[in-house]
């Protein structure tokens, strides 16, 4: 017997993404930003002064809070700062779901929330997505029906890129009984033209967060900042009770602030994801795979045809080429792709006639011929 607990000892944890070391490989599994954060966040790291560290930072991450507020248009009391977008879902679960209870979201969805639930010692409904990846019709009352505390949607959905509208996520929210958690991990890169926004929606739904993180849209994957925002009652009890007491280290207050105040490089690097995600979904579109309509910076592209998803997963990662491969039953003839810049892109591409090529002259020469 060991120390575990024993629900701890019977769960999986999360499977992270390879984090390959050399740095020739083609990353595009774990949709980072192609390109780097701010020269802003760059300045702030060389004035840092180490021998502040002596002290503990601002416990509330003051400096950072304020300035999101400010852009969001909400008061800082409706703003927490988190370390990372992951421990912003992690205090969500455990500021709202009473152990034992039920936390709800959609299948597939962020692989991490069934991870927190079993850490939390509280059950997950994951309720399964329409087969065009919309949240389903019935998501709201079969959740309700579970007397789930909290349900978490992520938009733009991960693993599918697609978006739910503001409309319909108003309409879940009135319909929830419970905190209704929208995990914008990858908000940035939602086209302008749409206007999508869900923070106008806070006025009027004292029972939604929102979930924000620097990793994707700043660049800064590697700092570890996201934040909540929501109604000032939905965050108070995570600022004073579930919160660690210094939960944002100093570093990534004084780094995470000078690359969030620096909006038009962080723009800019949207608006080449935005441009490279068009050419890459047409170009997969032209092979072999369907593709869904994505918002976020990375596409799920469905093999049409008899070639496993995860002999082109094999194939590019002997390429040196890593994007990812889900081995569940919705997603087991899918890759997701990370859109890398121009150059990234080509080398995938290329790597993809590479793999077809290889596969139709092996299949060609295993065609008997005419007797
Ligand atoms: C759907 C989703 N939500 C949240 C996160 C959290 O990101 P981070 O903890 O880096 O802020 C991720 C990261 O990949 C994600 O994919």
């Amino acid at each position: 017997m060991g120390y575990e607990r024993t629900d701890i000892e019977g769960m999986a944890g999360y499977v992270y993404g390879e984090q390959p070391d050399d740095p020739t490989v083609v990353k595009l599994n774990t949709n980072e930003n192609p390109y780097p954060p701010s020269p802003a966040a760059r300045q702030a790291l060389h004035r840092f002064d180490a021998d502040t560290l002596r002290r503990y930072p601002p416990a509330t991450a003051e400096p950072l809070r304020r300035l999101v507020a400010e852009r969001l248009g909400v008061s800082p009391e409706q703003v927490v700062v988190t370390n990372g977008g992951d421990e912003a879902l992690r205090l969500a679960i455990t500021t709202f779901v009473d152990p034992g209870a039920t936390f709800g979201t959609t299948d597939p969805g962020y692989s991490l929330c069934p991870v927190l639930a079993g850490v939390l010692g509280c059950a997950i409904e994951a309720i399964p997505m329409t087969a065009d990846w919309s949240v389903p019709g019935d998501f709201a009352r079969r959740l309700n029906a579970c007397g789930a505390k909290l349900a978490c949607v992520v938009n733009p959905h991960a693993p599918s890129g697609t978006l739910v509208d503001a409309g319909t996520i108003a309409a879940l929210a009135a319909e929830l009984d419970g905190v209704l958690l929208v995990d914008e991990a990858y908000v940035d890169f939602v086209d302008p033209d749409r206007g999508h926004d869900l923070t106008a929606l806070l006025a009027d739904h004292d029972n939604v967060l929102l979930l924000r993180t620097l990793s994707k849209g700043y660049s800064l994957a590697g700092l570890r900042v996201g934040f909540l925002v929501g109604d000032a009652g939905l965050v108070e009890p995570v600022l004073t009770k579930t919160r660690d007491s210094y939960n944002v280290d100093a570093i990534a207050q004084a780094l995470g602030a000078a690359a969030y105040a620096d909006l038009d490089h962080a723009r800019e690097t949207w608006r080449a994801v935005r441009q490279e995600r068009r050419r890459l979904v047409d170009e997969l579109r032209a092979r072999r795979f369907r593709v869904a309509a994505s918002q976020a910076n990375f596409v799920l592209a469905e093999v049409i045809g008899d070639h496993p998803a995860k002999a082109i997963f094999d194939g590019l990662r002997q390429r040196g080429i890593v994007v990812r491969h889900f081995d569940t039953p919705r997603l087991a003839e899918s890759v997701r792709i990370t859109v890398g810049t121009p150059a990234e892109n080509d080398a995938l591409l290329e790597a993809l006639d590479a793999i077809f090529h290889q596969a139709d002259t092996m299949r060609d020469h295993s065609t008997p011929g005419p007797p």
